[in-house]
């Protein structure tokens, strides 16, 4: 289990998350939901330890990972797929592939799996990701982390900006890999698909976990949804 526990971060002095305490278990997707501002990246980055955790703690399996250096973070196991995807635009499809397999000791099964999942990479290889249209950087991007063989993923705002059949294979490669037992925090701002495939969902305002819910009970009662994301409920 990956076990966020009462951290609090800091840009400079400011505090951006506060007494936040999170679990997502193997084979299970938590989704996040919040408005701009409210705290999601900066929680991805913390447990990536990009940003720093000032007190509580991030654990994987019992292990303490947070305080650890960001580039130590992805041998345990943890990909992180960035807001805006991040990719080498310079590089080659290919070679941003080989910076997430020289996690995973550059293996061809990985790069089998990875490409099983996102076929229409294969013909991309070679292309520049920079030339690459917004759908396909959000496959290599997810593609990258998944070269990693993680056994969590975070994604942050994968369908932003993409049009709806993207969405759809971005959501069900994510099904797939609950399958594989993958454990997966996926931080939203739309709720159609993060309704759909995830087992629970929590909801950050201004830093703090304000509710915890999962999809049946939004449905019985969408308050959250209004109050922390401004869904208006249907009913
Ligand atoms: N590098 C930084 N330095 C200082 N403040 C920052 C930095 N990055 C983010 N913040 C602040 O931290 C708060 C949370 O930002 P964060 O990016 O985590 O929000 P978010 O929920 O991901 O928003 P969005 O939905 O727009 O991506 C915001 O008030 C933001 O201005
Ligand atoms: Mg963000």
């Amino acid at each position: 289990m990956l076990k966020i526990k009462n951290i609090s971060s800091c840009y400079a002095k400011v505090k951006v998350l506060n007494d936040v305490s999170l679990e997502v278990k193997e084979g299970q997707i938590l989704g996040l939901l919040g408005r701009n501002g409210a705290g999601k990246s900066t929680l991805l980055k913390s447990i990536m330890g990009l940003v720093e955790v000032v007190s509580g703690n991030v654990s994987l399996d019992d292990e303490i990972i947070s305080g650890k250096k960001a580039e130590e973070i992805p041998y345990y196991g943890i990909g992180y797929v960035p807001q805006g995807r991040r990719l080498f635009p310079e590089l080659m499809v290919e070679e941003n592939l080989k910076m997430g397999l020289l996690v995973s000791g550059y293996s061809a099964d990985v790069l089998d799996w990875v490409l099983s999942l996102f076929p229409a990479l294969k013909s991309r290889m070679k292309q520049k990701s920079g030339t690459l249209s917004g759908g396909e950087q959000q496959m290599v991007a997810t593609a990258r982390a998944l070269c990693i063989k993680p056994k969590y993923l975070l994604m942050d705002e994968p369908s932003e900006g993409l049009m709806p059949s993207i969405i759809e294979t971005i959501l069900e490669t994510l099904e797939k890999l609950k399958t594989e037992n993958v454990g997966i925090l996926l931080v939203e701002q739309k709720i159609e698909g993060i309704l759909r495939v995830s087992d629970s969902i929590a909801f950050i305002e201004n830093g703090f976990i304000r509710a915890e819910s999962d999809p049946q009970k939004l449905k019985k009662n969408p308050d959250p949804l209004e109050k922390y994301v401004g869904v208006k409920a249907r009913k």
